[in-house]
Parts: C-alpha cells; structure tokens; sequence
C-alpha cells in the first residue's frame, strides 16, 4: 500500500514542482530574432559621437539603467552604507607555500554607530602575497569572493578555522577541518604567486548569505529598519557581493597606506568570480573605477551573457530560483527580455576602457557560451570609441582552448561549468599584459 501511495504520488510532485519553474532549453534553432540596444546611441536616439559624450553623458545612463532595473543602487550608492564604517584587524600573517609568499588573514568588521558592537558582522579576508625579493617590489592584486569559506580554497594548514554560515539554523558554525581544501583546484595561490600576483579572497556568505531572506543576516542588516520591505529599485545579494569587493579593495588600500601591505601596486588591483560571484565581479567592475581589470569566468544569465538569447538559464528562471539575487524590478523582464533597456554587452560596456575577460566552457551550455562571447563583440565598439583596440580583430566565436582579443579577451575553455588552472593561466597572461 506504501508502495503505491508513494509511486502515484512522487510523479505528480516533480510535475508540479517542474510546472513551477520558467521553461529553459539550449537549442540554437530556437533563439528568438532580437536586436540589441546600442550603447553609443543616447536613449533619446541621439548618437554618441565624442569621448566626453560617452563618459560624461552615455555610461552615467546606462549605469542607472542596470541599477534601476539588474542590480538595484549599491549599497554604496544608496545613503544608507554610506554610515557603515570598516575596521581592519590582521590576526595573523605569516608565511606560506614554502616561503613563496606571505599569507595574511583579515578581520574586517561592519558597524555602525560609536564602534563595534558583539554581534557586528565579520568578514574573515584572507590574502596571499608574493615573498618580497627587493624593497621596490610591487605586486598587482587579485581579488575575488568564494562559495565556502576561505579554508575552502586552500590545504594550506595556516588558515584560520573561522566563522561559516549554517543554512539549515541560519547561523554562524565553525568552520570545520574536514572542510579544508575541497575547492582547492579552483583556487592558483601558488601559481599566481610565483607569477608576482597577490590572491585575496572571503566567504561570499560572509557579506550576505545566498538565499531568499540573507538580507536580514548579511552586512545589509545594518541598513534596514525593522520590517522595511525592499525597494524595487533596492540593491539585492548580488550587488552586495560587488559592494563586499569594493570593501576588500578598501581594506588593502587602508592597509598599504598604513604599510602592512606597502608590497601591493593598489593602481592594479584586478576584481574576478566565476559563476554567480562573476556576475558579481562585472558589477563591481561596473560600480567601482578602481579596479583596474575585471575577469568573468563563466557568469551566464546576468552576468556575461546576453538576456535577449534567452538560451540557457533566462531571466525568468533565474529570478524564480534565486529571487534574492537581483533588484525586484528585475522580475518584470520575466519572459520579457526584449523590453530591457539594457542588455548584458553594456554592462562590459560600463568597464571600458579598463581590461576585462570573458571566459566560457564548451559544455556549460546552461551559461550560454555563445551569448558570453556576443556580450564581449557588441562592447568593442565603446572600447573602440575610446581608443583601444578592443576584441582586436576577433569577429567569430573561437574554437576551444584559444584565448582572442585584445584589451576585451576571451576564451571557451573545453569542458564543464568550472574554473581550472587553464583558466588561472589565461587571466595571469592578460594581467601581464594589460594590468
Ligand atoms: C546556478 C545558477 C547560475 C549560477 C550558478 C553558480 O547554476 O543557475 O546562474 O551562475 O548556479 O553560481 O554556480
């Protein structure tokens, strides 16, 4: 009887479930016909002619476009971070990978107010810098969010077992030993070191927990009133993931100034993230001119991939499963993806003339490969606008394992949704020559 009730019964709830979520597909045939906005033609069809068009006028329009309706106004933006102050403890440093490199761990503390209070939030920042050979060294510095914990991104024993999010009880936990080093493929400390790059990296969760309701738990908390619903044009947890960067990069101007970290060239500073964190790293590219370069690796739907495709995750599945990730007005493009004012291509427009990268893999069709590479085209002709060379001569989607381009780069490395050392080497490469 158990048996029965439970067969007839499991089909229906995974039709139902199934039912729920937004249809997707990855067929080529069935990409609709679309025609992209420009970024050189103002909204009220004026053409952009000149640079001080472009970047007195045009890119201030387009940014509010992508806050008002992808992102939401930062944080930083908004008036209400603005009275977040930052303090900057550093528990720890000592050496690491056999002496290639100084290991230095963070506190950052968020507080508002006359100080820090016990329950503040702490952002644990741990970062990776080359051993100093001559006293005028100067290193170029990586920053980026991971998914699990510092510990996570490392065997390196050093590494301090720190607070975790649990998301079953919504608290802090400690980080657990047996956690150490399970992302440790993703992660080229040691590589990036010898090639003279400093690596730094936090828990994500730690600026805001990755699920609907992380708001009341995150940094953010210290914004909202009690009970206050969100803005539709609010900021959601992606671009307080972008915010989260800018504080990282806060924290390492504050300390070179202070001479803790004098070794690091803070005019190179290059910001990246694969997946939902390179969704983050574009719009942090986006909200903050000081990072010098920015490295997507594939961030898909919302990130480098063009919304008008609709091939892979589209808008209205992305805002149905993850509807914390982006603005609220995001959801009125749901199946609407011809009536954005923008589209993905311009939000690498937004970075120009800074270096950036793109990166796609051949099997993660889910992120749109094709529409990652249409994004990085239809942005060379702003980085062209303001005299770089932009995609070079690149006009075609490259076959696998070929990095293409110039100031824009890109590459669809062979294989599945991931970030490799392939990868690692090609943003190494780039930096070398661009940052
Ligand atoms: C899911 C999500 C993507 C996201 C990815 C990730 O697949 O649909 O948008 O990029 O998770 O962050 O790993």
């Amino acid at each position: 009887m158990f048996r029965f009730c439970f067969c007839a019964v499991l089909p229906l709830c995974t039709s139902m479930f199934a039912a729920e979520l937004p249809p997707t597909h990855t067929d080529e045939s069935k990409v609709p016909a679309y025609t992209l906005p420009d970024p050189l033609i103002f909204q009220n069809g004026q053409k952009v002619e000149t640079v001080k068009q472009w970047t007195e006028q045009r890119r201030a329009e387009i940014f509010k476009l992508f806050e008002e309706n992808v992102y939401g106004r930062s944080p930083r933006n908004n008036g209400k971070f603005a009275a977040v102050k930052m303090i900057t403890e550093c528990p720890e440093a000592g050496p690491a990978f056999n002496g290639k490199a100084v290991r230095y761990q963070f506190a950052l503390t968020f507080y508002t107010g006359e100080r820090p209070a016990a329950d503040s939030p702490v952002v644990d920042f741990l970062l990776y810098v080359p051993k100093v050979k001559s006293d005028t060294d100067k290193f170029p510095v990586f920053l980026g969010l991971n998914f699990q914990g510092n510990h996570t991104t490392t065997n390196d024993p050093e590494v301090l077992l720190r607070r975790n999010w649990n998301r079953d009880t919504g608290k802090y936990v400690l980080a657990k030993e047996e956690e150490r080093g399970l992302a440790e493929r993703r992660w080229c400390y040691e590589k990036a070191v010898e090639r003279g790059y400093a690596v730094g990296t936090a828990h994500c969760w730690a600026f805001e927990p990755d699920f609907n309701g992380g708001r009341k738990l995150g940094v953010r908390r210290l914004m909202d009133k009690d009970g206050e619903e969100l803005a539709a044009e609010e900021t959601n947890t992606l671009g307080t993931w972008a915010w989260g960067l800018t504080k990282l990069l806060d924290a390492v101007c504050e300390q070179n100034k202070e001479g803790t970290l004098r070794q690091i060239d803070t005019s190179k500073a290059a910001v990246f993230g694969h997946s939902r964190l390179g969704k983050a790293s574009l719009w942090a590219g986006a909200i903050e001119p000081r990072f010098a370069m920015v490295i997507s690796n594939d961030s898909g739907c919302g990130g480098a991939a063009l919304s008008r495709r609709a091939f892979g995750e589209t808008v209205a599945r992305i805002n149905t499963v993850f509807p914390h990730w982006f603005c609220g007005n995001f959801k009125k493009y749901n199946g609407k993806e011809g009536e954005l004012p923008v589209d993905q291509h311009e939000l690498i427009a937004l970075i120009a003339p800074r270096p950036v990268y793109v990166a796609s893999a051949s099997e993660d069709l889910w992120a749109d490969p094709k529409g990652e590479f249409l994004s990085a085209l239809n942005a060379d002709p702003v980085y062209r606008l303001l005299g770089t060379e932009g995609f070079g001569n690149v006009k075609e989607q490259p076959g696998v394992n070929q990095s293409v381009g110039g100031r824009i780069r890109y590459h669809l490395r062979e294989g599945k949704h991931d970030i490799v050392e392939f990868d690692w080497l090609q943003y190494f490469d780039f930096a070398e020559r661009y940052l």
